[in-house]
């Protein structure tokens, strides 16, 4: 049996196999370019509010400690559905706004940052805007 494995019948599966993961990727890549464009959303941050929401999400490193769609810091919770999770951008502002100056004792906890209510609407329409992204069902449930 051994024997009529030939220099050819591996050239042929070398040649064959390359072939047809080439198409695949081609097909896939060609997939992609097709669904990507239909949610692309980027254009929600023209919006002022869902701009300045991201500008502090940057400028405080909140992804020093969450993830947002899983990329971050697994310290604390994933935001990217928080507003789904908590109900509403009223329940993610309040609990923002509450969080205790001195921290919480015995644990590093979640920063008081000492928004404006201007600030606490920016930060809520943006992570609004971010639970609406679809990412392809992630996070896959809602404790994210
Ligand atoms: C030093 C780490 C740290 C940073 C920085 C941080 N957080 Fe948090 N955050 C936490 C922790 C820990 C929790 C979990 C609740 C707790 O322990 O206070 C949390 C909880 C939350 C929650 C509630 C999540 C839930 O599902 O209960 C929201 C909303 C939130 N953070 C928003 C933010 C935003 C917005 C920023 C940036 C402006 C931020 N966090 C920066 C540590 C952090």
């Amino acid at each position: 049996m051994s024997g009529s494995f030939t220099t050819t019948t591996a050239r042929n599966i070398f040649y064959g196999g390359t072939l047809f993961f080439l198409l695949v990727f081609l097909a896939l890549t060609f997939q992609n370019e097709q669904i990507i464009p239909q949610r692309d959303q980027r254009e929600m941050l023209s919006n002022p509010q869902i701009a300045a929401g991201k500008k502090l999400w940057e400028t405080n490193n909140c992804v020093g400690c969450h993830t947002l769609l899983g990329e971050g810091a697994y310290f604390a919770p994933e935001l990217g559905n928080v507003v789904v999770r908590m109900g509403s951008k009223e329940a993610v502002k309040a609990f923002i706004q509450s969080r205790p100056a001195e921290g919480v004792p015995g644990r590093r906890s979640m920063p008081q940052f000492g928004f404006s209510d201007q600030d606490l609407d920016n930060i809520a329409a943006f992570l609004d805007y971010v639970s609406k992204i679809n990412a392809a069902k992630w996070p896959p449930n809602v404790q994210g």
